[in-house]
């Protein structure tokens, strides 16, 4: 067991919302990239997160599960945007309970950080502001601001996932509002021009997280909300830690339970070996 008497708050209980876990250990949001290519969960996944769970992790929240067809992150990345998922996430779920962890998982749409080519369209976002890291790696790279019905479809989009965690036994669904990816694009002015009521004063960029969370917390009250962030973006203009003042408040009124705070946008991440990534034409 990890551990060994010297950290005793390690495993004391924490509640969020009606969820208890059983110690403070949490495994973060990792995408292995081990599903199957419909990103359903394979027999691979299954045992990477079951076997954290005989480890004694008290939460483990999947990598990212994409909420929508356009918002894929990788050809081996998790979805959660059809029925079809819950299948296979209802054996991953109970596999990991039945061990004693909650299981959590991360919804993601990948926004103007997808790969054209991986979606076949072109990327929403909150502008037309391309991504200065995935506009070099993909030759069909493309980006649209997002029209009022785009927001409308994928804030449902959000929701309907994390009933279907819901459905399938997740204990906690988080956000992720972190790297660059749509909902991080959403609360940054480095991504986020609009002149809308998404865009402009830190409430405005936050409406879309706080309305995703509020949609959750309308249509399931046990399930754990979290929200992970990139409490700095480490690029001119954008997010730093006193801007999270004003959202956090915000997401704590709209039902957030927990924050995941990470830190970094695609652009502020080491390139070192950014060309061996690039996506043939
Ligand atoms: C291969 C890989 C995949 C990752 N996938 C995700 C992800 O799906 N969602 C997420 O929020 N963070 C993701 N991360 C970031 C990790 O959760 C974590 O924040 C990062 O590895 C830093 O870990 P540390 O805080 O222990 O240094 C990923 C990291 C790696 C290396």
């Amino acid at each position: 067991m990890i551990n060994n008497g010297k950290y005793p708050s390690l495993s004391s209980k924490q509640t969020l919302n009606h969820i208890t876990l059983p110690n403070r250990i949490v495994f973060p949001p990792l995408n292995v990239n081990y599903a199957n290519t419909d990103g359903t969960v394979s027999d691979k996944l299954m045992k990477f997160y079951t076997d954290l769970a005989d480890g004694g992790c008290g939460l483990i929240i999947t990598g990212a599960a994409a909420v929508s067809y356009d918002s894929i992150a990788s050809d081996r990345g998790m979805r959660i945007d059809h029925d079809g998922c819950v299948p296979g996430l209802k054996r991953l779920f109970s596999g990991i309970s039945r061990r004693g962890s909650i299981p959590g998982i991360q919804l993601i749409h990948c926004g103007r950080q997808a790969a054209n080519s991986a979606t076949g369209y072109d990327l929403l976002a909150p502008s037309a502001i391309p991504c200065p890291v995935m506009s070099r790696l993909d030759p069909a790279y493309g980006v649209r601001e997002m029209t009022p019905d785009d927001i409308r479809m994928v804030r449902s989009d959000f929701i309907d996932a994390a009933l279907r965690a819901a459905d399938s036994g997740a204990g906690v669904v988080e956000m992720h509002a972190a790297h660059g990816y749509l909902l991080n694009e959403f609360l940054s002015p480095y991504s986020n021009h609009r002149s809308d009521g998404y865009g402009g004063d830190a409430y405005n960029r936050a409406r879309l997280v706080t309305e995703i969370i509020e949609g959750i917390r309308d249509d399931i009250s046990r399930i754990a909300i979290s929200v992970r962030v990139s409490g700095d973006e480490f690029v001119d203009g954008g997010l730093t830690p006193p801007d999270f003042e004003e959202i956090i408040p915000l997401f704590e009124d709209a039902g957030m339970d927990m924050l995941n705070v990470s830190a970094g946008v695609y652009e502020s991440f080491h390139h070192d070996r950014l060309e061996r990534c690039r996506i043939s034409a």
